[in-house]
């Protein structure tokens, strides 16, 4: 969409936009501020390969919004600051597609592809067809309609004649540009079709963030993406993440009768799209020409066997005549075109029986119901238990023990129980008893009001204080390697360690009687407990395993203390003050703070000699320049180099030794020489003055 001149120019803009201050916004600059704000929505979105951070985008958005504040005669629609609707959406207006969205016929075998090509060869009397082979995007198709360059409407399938108006959501999907260029392109009116996604990771994070709302998770990224695009809250839409595919051009009319149409393939389409800054599958290597069936028959097989490894899941391919003229020619049935097929992948999904429920306890009491099935193969894994989360899952699914149940994985993703097969109910099936007594520990469970989850509220109960444990050393806590959970587990039972502190208290001598435990694993272990006594104290915050404490809001935290006793300090008001940080998060910090036990568990830890101090780096190091890279080169008027590199590491920039294309600024003093022509030849770099530096040194 933009070549390697226009990139850098964008880029450096950007930059001037960020550190000069003589950059204001006018009504003469306004629109050359809209597009450096579309170019880096595009890296990201499109892309995937920001050029700035997102505290700088905010930056450059924020000048932006104020002036469109200030000035709201010079807003158009289709400015950046524009996605953002507050209104709830009370129903969705039905609209009609302008052509049908129709289905596709599926495959399952090469012999249905056979047959498939050979009626193609048969219809247009032609040796060898041409086709465009492209991803099955397993998400919720969309159509989009462009008028005049502008989005005018997004709209759901429906029943392909008739969808629903989601145009709200649809522009919370930041990947879908608001307008593009099609006028110079001369056409007019276009509608496209795609797949709106969540990809793989962001559906582990909203699953995850459920869970930590006790919430039963979406079995799959398909649900999740269909239904976020029938909320009724479109700023809800804009925190799940969707990412939209844009796969063909269904209709179109020329401003210019008289002049050709800008494609005249399938391939051809997909690559206008992406030029006009569409997101598309990776062209020549997601979505590719290939000559014969026999060769297409080959490439899908080999595209199968890396399905794992793509960010998004797709359920098939999808092969398709590439000359449109041909598939004008070969037309469509009620149902699906003739010119294209769905070859559909083996299942992720298999049928199992639902043996037995046991119950886990984990760090936070909340007591999981784990279903036993009998062991059943799912995308190559063998699965024999599955969560069933909470008692509502259990009611809402109808569980019962002795069920035939449907179940599917979804690419790496955790199994979940699609459905039970009441057909096949026998009348022998029974209800699944929820314990009323911890399983552990025999203690009552409650279950507070407004959460769907039982809990063991005896803090000291065995497999909290285990799960704890094993939270307080784990990878993005303390990261204490040599104790993982196995080790952790083993040392509980042999009575070594009985709580966190206990951790930090151990001796050499007190592995004389553990089996595989010699001198060296020994002093490894230690050495490794006491170098994590150092660990930055965001990492201790997590570890502690605060409710709703998550890794970021820990970052969030340091920022605003020096040693952790003040977070005992702090009001629910004052913690609700910084980012990320909401009422249910600001309660649980408060009430782990009022509780003696935990400050007197903390007090124990500093004894211990752990880390309670926000180290000064570590909190300026979460400042502006976390993420970004800097080298200096040539001789510097103004600052010492030292100095200079100094401030760039406390603002928490790195400093790299030499240019490649890790490096995000390279500050130029005067006889700069080879480093700076290095520089030169790689786009992303971005060349700055000492006086910039200083510039964004007193902005960050
Ligand atoms: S073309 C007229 N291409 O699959 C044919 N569809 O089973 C239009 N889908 O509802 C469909 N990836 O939403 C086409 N690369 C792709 C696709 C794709 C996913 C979906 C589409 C449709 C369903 C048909």
């Amino acid at each position: 969409m933009f070549n390697a001149t226009q990139v850098k120019a964008l880029q450096q803009t950007s930059l001037l936009w960020l550190t000069n201050a003589d950059y204001v916004v006018t009504e003469h600059n306004v629109e050359e501020l809209r597009n450096i704000l579309r170019f880096h929505e595009h890296r990201y979105y499109v892309q995937n390969n920001p050029l700035i951070t997102d505290g700088e985008y905010d930056v450059i958005y924020k000048k932006l919004k104020s002036f469109e504040g200030e000035n709201p005669a010079l807003i158009t629609t289709n400015s950046p600051t524009q996605r953002v609707g507050t209104a709830l959406i009370k129903n969705f207006a039905k609209v009609q597609h302008l052509v049908p969205m129709l289905s596709l016929d599926n495959s399952f075998t090469a012999e249905d592809l056979l047959d498939f090509d050979r009626k193609i060869k048969e219809l247009s009397c032609l040796g060898v067809i041409e086709y465009c082979v492209e991803p099955k995007f397993d998400g919720a198709s969309i159509s989009l309609v462009y008028e005049n360059d502008m989005l005018v409407r997004g709209i759901t399938r429906g029943d392909g004649e008739v969808g629903d108006d989601i145009t709200a959501n649809i522009k919370q999907i930041k990947s879908i540009p608001l307008s593009a260029n099609f006028s110079k392109n001369n056409i007019e009116q276009i509608e496209i079709r795609g797949e709106v996604l969540m990809n793989k990771n962001s559906f582990q994070n909203y699953n995850a963030l459920l869970g930590e709302e006790g919430i039963a998770p979406l079995a799959n990224p398909r649900n999740a993406a269909a239904g976020t695009l029938r909320m009724k809250n479109p700023l809800e839409v804009g925190k799940r993440k969707l990412e939209a595919f844009l796969y063909s051009v269904s209709y179109f009319t020329l401003k210019n009768a008289d002049k050709l149409s800008p494609f005249n393939t399938q391939y051809a389409s997909i690559d206008f799209l992406d030029r006009l800054g569409f997101k598309v599958s990776e062209l020549n290597k997601e979505t590719c020409t290939i000559n014969g069936i026999d060769n297409v028959i080959t490439h899908i097989n080999q595209f199968e066997t890396k399905r794992d490894a793509l960010p998004y899941e797709i359920d098939g391919m999808v092969i398709k005549v590439n000359d449109l003229a041909l598939q004008e020619k070969l037309g469509m049935t009620s149902h699906h075109p003739r010119w294209a097929i769905a070859y559909k992948f083996k299942a992720r999904q298999a049928t199992s029986k639902l043996l037995g429920v046991e119950y886990q306890v984990g760090r936070t009491g909340a007591v999981t119901p784990v279903a036993k099935i009998a062991p059943a193969q799912v995308g190559g894994v063998t699965v024999t238990s599955i969560s069933i989360h909470n008692e509502d899952y259990i009611k809402e699914k109808d569980l019962k023990i002795g069920d035939a149940i449907l179940i599917e994985r979804s690419g790496d993703v955790i199994p979940q129980i699609v459905k039970v097969l009441a057909e096949l109910r026998t009348g022998k099936e029974v209800d699944i008893p929820f314990p009323t007594r911890c399983p552990v520990c025999a203690d009552a469970l409650a279950r507070p009001e407004g959460e769907a989850v039982w809990r063991c509220v005896n803090i000291n109960c065995e497999a909290q204080v285990l799960e704890r444990m094993m939270h307080f050393v784990s990878k993005d806590a303390m990261d204490i390697r040599s104790l993982g959970e196995a080790n952790v587990r083993k040392f509980f039972a042999l009575g070594i360690i009985k709580d966190v502190p206990s951790i930090y208290r151990l001796k050499a001598n007190d592995f004389k009687n553990v089996e595989g435990f010699g001198a060296k694993s020994v002093e490894n272990l230690l050495a490794a407990i006491e170098a994590s006594k150092l660990q930055p104290l965001h990492r201790l915050i997590y570890g502690l395993g605060i409710r709703y404490v998550g890794e970021n809001t820990a970052k969030t935290l340091v920022r605003a203390i020096n040693s952790i006793f003040d977070l005992a300090t702090k009001t629910e008001d004052d913690l609700k003050m910084m980012d990320d940080v909401g009422v249910k998060v600001a309660n649980s910090i408060v009430a782990f703070f009022k509780n003696e036990d935990n400050i007197a568990l903390l007090q124990q830890l500093q004894n211990l000699g752990l880390q309670m101090q926000s180290l000064k780096n570590e909190t300026v190091a979460s400042g502006g320049l976390v993420g970004l890279t800097f080298l200096f080169t040539g001789t510097l008027a103004k600052l010492k180099r030292n100095d200079a590199e100094a401030t760039a590491e406390a603002k928490g920039g790195k400093l790299l030794s030499g240019v490649s294309s890790k490096l995000n600024y390279l500050v130029v003093g005067t006889d700069a020489g080879s480093k700076l022509e290095k520089a030169k030849k790689i786009p992303t770099i971005k060349i700055i003055s000492e006086d910039e530096f200083i510039g964004m040194m007193d902005k960050t």
